[in-house]
């Protein structure tokens, strides 16, 4: 596939980073030149890891990529994208579940700024059901999390539910 000389923004709670995520990104720069995943404030979640965290667990899950490039942005999505000359937005969509709230958003951030386009990517099949949420519950309660996260996120969910 020919890449196009654009840069993707990909935004999130990332809390934690899941290999979920990690196949969006991966999809992701297949498709454009360079591709920022963003950890961004959702108001409406109380995050279990801070920010420093989120960023340092999503920097170690993208080190082998080349030309991604995790940041934290504390704003509105459409002043990051022009900060980090990104002209896409990419979200991830598992179900029809998804849809709703993400239209809204791309919608919403379409009158913000005009120029902005969303593109929604489609996780691979093995990931549909998988969120950070879930990923946090699951572990929370005893259950192995090993092919949902990254071995460094598995080691930070140990020391922060010291189990
Ligand atoms: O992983 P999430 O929690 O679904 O990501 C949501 C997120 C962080 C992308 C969204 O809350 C966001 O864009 N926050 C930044 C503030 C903003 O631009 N809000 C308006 C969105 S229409």
């Amino acid at each position: 596939m020919t890449k196009k000389k654009i840069t993707a923004i990909y935004p999130g709670s990332f809390d934690p980073v899941t290999n979920g995520h990690i196949d969006i990104i991966k999809r992701s720069i297949k498709i454009f030149s360079r591709v920022i995943p963003a950890i961004l404030v959702n108001p409406e979640k109380k995050p279990l890891f801070s920010i420093e965290e989120r960023l340092e667990m999503l920097r170690d899950a993208c080190k082998e990529l080349k030309d991604v490039e995790p940041v934290f942005f504390d704003g509105l999505l459409v002043e990051a994208a022009k900060k980090y000359d990104a002209s896409v937005v990419i979200r991830g969509i598992r179900a029809v579940s998804d849809y709703e709230y993400e239209l809204q958003m791309a919608l919403m951030n379409r009158s913000l700024h005009e120029e902005l386009e969303t593109l929604f990517l489609v996780p691979a099949q093995e990931y549909s059901f998988l969120s950070s949420r879930l990923v946090k519950d699951v572990y929370r309660a005893g259950g192995n999390i090993k092919n949902f996260v990254t071995p460094f996120v598995a080691e930070k969910l140990k020391e922060k539910f010291n189990l």
